[in-house]
């Protein structure tokens, strides 16, 4: 049985213009161990994917599905029940982690609260904390830790994040965007902590990333997104090397190493989808049928494609 099931996850947002549709029916599986990808365009909705399973959407959000966590839903499960899953089994790391970190409390603090709330005593937790730090590659660790946030640098305060929400060893890692906004120099650093993460035999991981390039590297599996549907899933490496659906196939060629040729077009409006392929405006490949009807997610081994090209 998969650590994780999805199925037909369906999101909405009520909004004064009408009904926004972020997320169309997703559906994936996490198994123990494995890393997963979801990578697309900005406004695809990755990180809704990702906030809807620990149902962090604000209120105007309508969620329908179904997302199996050991094989109870996440979805419906009462809310005292979702808490002692959320941050502890599940942890969620977020698009913009400084926002998540308290100014007003010094780092080694902000985990060993993490410690604390479990019931350790304050000594241990401030150890606990260290050891975190430690493992983190956070330069430092006995000073970092009496630092405030501001004073760490940006992949400082990133990791430090990623430290509180893997301190209590869940099973699950929702990692939204880690290396959004870094320099080179910083995000190779968080690239070889992600990597040692992945490594953990133990640990499943969602990895939500514009980041192709750490997608590779650290993805056993990934899904790509378009207008909040998955257009193509399949193993990492074979997808980015040989990818089936005209939208990989454009995402893989804006790629700088590949000649950083842009995807021309936008996607289409979440308010007013269009009837047939959402991405058929866009389409070089573009045929008639792809005007009128939706392509459905076709499988084929391992591998799943939505086209109807294929
Ligand atoms: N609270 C909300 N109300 C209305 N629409 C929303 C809300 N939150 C998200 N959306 C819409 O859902 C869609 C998906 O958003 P999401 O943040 O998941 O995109 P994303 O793929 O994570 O983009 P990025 O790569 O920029 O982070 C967007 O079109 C966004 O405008
Ligand atoms: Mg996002």
């Amino acid at each position: 049985m998969a650590l994780l099931e999805v199925s037909h996850l369906d999101v909405g947002f009520n909004t004064q213009l009408g009904s926004v549709q972020a997320v169309n029916d997703v559906s994936f599986q996490i198994k123990k161990g494995e890393t997963l990808g979801l990578i697309g365009e900005s406004g695809s909705g990755k990180s809704v994917i990702g906030m809807s399973l620990l149902r962090l959407l604000p209120m105007n959000a309508c969620v329908k599905g179904e997302a199996f966590f050991e094989g109870k839903d996440l979805l419906t499960m009462k809310e005292k029940d979702l808490q002692k899953i959320r941050g502890e089994r599940i942890s969620f790391i977020p698009q913009n982690p400084t926002a998540s970190l308290n100014p007003l409390l010094k780092n080694g603090l902000q985990v060993s609260e993490v410690f604390e709330r479990k019931g350790h005593s304050k000594e241990n937790s401030w150890k606990s904390a260290l050891k975190v730090m430690e493992r983190l590659m956070i330069r430092d660790p006995g000073l970092s830790a009496k630092k405030y946030p501001h004073q760490l640098s940006g992949g400082m305060r990133q990791r430090l994040v990623a430290g509180i929400a893997l301190s209590l060893q869940p099973e699950l890692v929702i990692a939204d965007e880690p290396t959004k906004g870094l320099d080179s120099l910083t995000r190779g650093k968080t690239i070889e902590f992600f990597k040692h993460l992945e490594g953990d035999e133990d640990r499943a991981m969602l990895l939500i990333t514009h980041d192709l390039d750490l997608a590779y590297e650290i993805c056993d599996r990934l899904a790509v997104l378009y207008a909040g549907e998955i257009v193509e899933m399949g193993p990492a490496g074979e997808l980015m090397d040989l990818p089936s659906h005209p939208y990989t196939r454009g995402l893989i060629k804006s790629l700088p190493k590949n000649g950083l040729i842009p995807l021309e077009g936008r996607s289409p409006s979440l308010l007013e989808l269009p009837g047939g392929c959402y991405f058929g405006e866009r389409c070089c490949h573009h045929k008639k049928e792809c005007s009128c009807k939706h392509p459905q997610l076709k499988n084929s081994g391992a591998w799943q494609t939505r086209c109807h090209l294929n």
